[in-house]
């Protein structure tokens, strides 16, 4: 029997957690104990700060619902979800694929098929129409065939769908087929920023950082095609005011544009365009999904 100190506690549970048969479990849970002492040793944790962590993660637990997913929404303020964003799109990624963004908390399985050149501003349509235009192409610039692109953003007045007061009428969101040359086009409105849900126990965590939580105005996207990696993205509108401070630092420079009038080969002349064009990476041998920030309630049926 040895005596625990401050350092030897660490060695003591990875000596114990050594019988772990699987070994990736093993080793993400050894470095998991280490890293975990390391920074109570680092702060100098005291209980009551220890017992203050345990509560906070109870709340964020308990804020968790089949259609809220508190966790995530931590883990993309501290920007692991990016971290891991990041460490994935650099596994097997052909160079020139189009960086991916956040899923975010309000994708939609299933949302409502629209005909090219069509506006996904059904029902509420505030806001300045602008058109997203584009060809969707392999790693290498050549044309994909008839990938599927979902599209889904905040009304122009700042909330998705899902926050609206009849949450079941989907908005702002929609799927269009790209043609046999991989071009797309579709209508919409400007999107405006917003803020990450803060009436959870993330909030008063954001507010107490000082931090504004807003995200800045973004389309989100998805597109697909069989044989390639899903891309999931984000494009993110040059002109808002928080686009060097996402709260769950979801922008990349590649993902910064601009509408403007008279852009080369857009469809139509009369409204301000986005031309886009998405690059697909191939999907390697053996590969599954793998959704950071996925739809809250496919993690509960993924779990069930
Ligand atoms: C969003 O893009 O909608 C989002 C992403 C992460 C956290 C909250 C919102
Ligand atoms: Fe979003």
């Amino acid at each position: 029997m040895q005596d625990l100190d401050r350092e030897g506690i660490t060695a003591e549970v990875i000596a114990q957690m050594a019988t772990t048969p699987d070994p990736r479990l093993r080793q993400v849970m050894d470095a998991a104990v280490r890293h975990l002492h390391a920074f109570a040793r680092e702060v100098e944790l005291k209980p009551e700060e220890w017992l203050q962590g345990i509560a906070f993660l109870t709340a964020v637990g308990q804020a968790c619902t089949p259609h809220r997913q508190e966790f995530i929404l931590l883990s993309d303020v501290l920007g692991l979800s990016r971290l891991v964003n990041v460490m994935h799109d650099a596994t097997g990624r052909e160079e020139a694929a189009t960086e991916t963004s956040l899923l975010g908390p309000f994708f939609r399985e299933k949302a409502p098929e629209f005909a090219p050149g069509e506006s996904i501003a059904v029902h509420e349509k505030t806001g300045e129409e602008v058109i997203l235009f584009g060809q969707v192409l392999d790693a290498s610039g050549m044309p994909v065939p008839g990938a599927e692109i979902d599209i889904w953003q905040t009304s122009g007045l700042g909330l998705y769908d899902l926050q609206a007061a009849d949450a079941s009428v989907m908005d702002h969101r929609g799927r269009f087929r790209a043609d046999a040359e991989g071009r797309f086009h579709m209508r919409t409105v400007k999107p405006i920023g917003y803020s990450i849900p803060m009436d959870g126990p993330v909030g008063p965590l954001v507010k107490n950082q000082g931090r504004h939580g807003m995200r800045p105005a973004h389309i989100h996207l998805l597109v697909a095609a069989p044989g390639y990696r899903e891309l999931i993205t984000a494009l993110y509108l040059s002109d808002d005011p928080n686009i060097d401070s996402d709260t769950v630092f979801g922008v990349s420079q590649s993902l910064v544009v601009t509408p403007a009038m008279g852009v080369p080969g857009a469809p139509r002349t009369d409204i301000p365009a986005i031309r886009y064009d998405f690059r697909l990476s191939r999907r390697a041998a053996g590969e599954t999904g793998g959704r950071v920030g996925a739809d809250p309630s496919q993690i509960t049926k993924a779990a069930e």
